[in-house]
């Protein structure tokens, strides 16, 4: 499975503060914000990345990820002009997904709980499209799915003003090859962006649509707000400070997952070592090495 990274998007929701840097390289407290739907992707298994981002914050993530051969992976990137939707990353990255399944991941999306990344890795070959579902308080701001009793999708709505349930649909999507050619096909809605929401529903339509619940014990914070941001920043430090361990570290992941080795993560480190991040890193290679 490839992954796509959403990281375009003029973040006017959150000016002043994304009028001069890209949203997704704010800080979720100690790291920028797309560590952690890199993470995310890397724990399902994906090794194959494209990052589609502004033309201004192209040259800012090739210096933070470069090719992705540190982290052992590949990282490629492309450009979405202008906002025009979720779903255009599908079409901007028809090349790349090349027929194969791929993992559209939301560049403020974060998640983190116990065993999520078995639970992504067992949807890597969607029949289909995979999507998942979340509880949350208020749902309006989301795409919301309603179940029926017995947990069939009834319906798919993008930003309800009347929620059907409580379920929203985080922003990470898995699909099968067709997906490119079915974004295509939708047209752009009230707000004029291309809806994920409307790719879905085709799937939906075609009887190809599954929807997993995420357990309860998985978070997912949207960072894409001002409050979104203290909110997931204050998450990540209060379980980082209480048990030692990060979140969103994708040179941990890739340590873990055998893609690096010990004298490649250490030399990640160094230069991280003012930061406490690095000492961190090195700490890893003591504990667990
Ligand atoms: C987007 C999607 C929405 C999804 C959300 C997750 O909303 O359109 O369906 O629930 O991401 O963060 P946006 O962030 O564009 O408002």
């Amino acid at each position: 499975m490839r992954g796509i990274i959403l990281a375009g998007g003029s973040g006017s929701r959150l000016w002043p503060l994304t009028r001069a840097v890209c949203k997704q390289l704010l800080p979720i407290h100690d790291k920028p914000m797309v560590y952690y739907p890199l993470s995310t992707l890397m724990m399902a298994g994906i090794q194959d990345f494209l990052i589609i981002t502004s033309p201004d914050a192209l040259a800012q993530f090739r210096r933070l990820l470069g090719d992705g051969s540190g982290l052992g992976i590949r990282v490629g990137y492309a450009v979405q002009p202008s906002p025009g939707g979720i779903a255009q990353a599908l079409v901007i990255g028809e090349s790349f997904i090349g027929g194969e399944p791929v993992a559209l991941a939301l560049g403020d999306n974060v998640f983190h709980g116990t065993g999520l990344g078995e639970q992504l890795r067992a949807h890597t070959s969607p029949a289909g499209a995979r999507i998942f579902a979340h509880q949350v308080a208020d749902p309006r701001d989301y795409g919301v799915v309603e179940f029926d009793a017995d947990g069939r999708v009834l319906s798919l709505e993008e930003k309800p003003a009347r929620p059907r349930s409580r379920y929203a649909v985080p922003g990470l999507y898995f699909y099968d090859g067709q997906a490119p050619e079915i974004a295509r096909g939708v047209r752009p809605g009230s707000r004029g962006e291309v809806e994920i929401t409307e790719v879905n529903r085709e799937y939906l339509r075609r009887g190809r649509l599954a929807v997993t619940v995420l357990e309860r014990g998985v978070v997912w914070q949207d960072a894409g707000t001002v409050g979104g941001i203290s909110a997931t920043s204050e998450y990540v430090r209060v379980v980082e400070e209480r048990q030692g361990l990060k979140i969103g570290c994708p040179e941990e992941v890739a340590w873990r997952l055998g893609h690096i080795d010990d004298g490649q993560l250490r030399a990640l480190a160094e230069p991280l070592v003012p930061s406490g991040y690095g000492r961190y890193l090195l700490r890893l290679l003591q504990d667990d090495g």
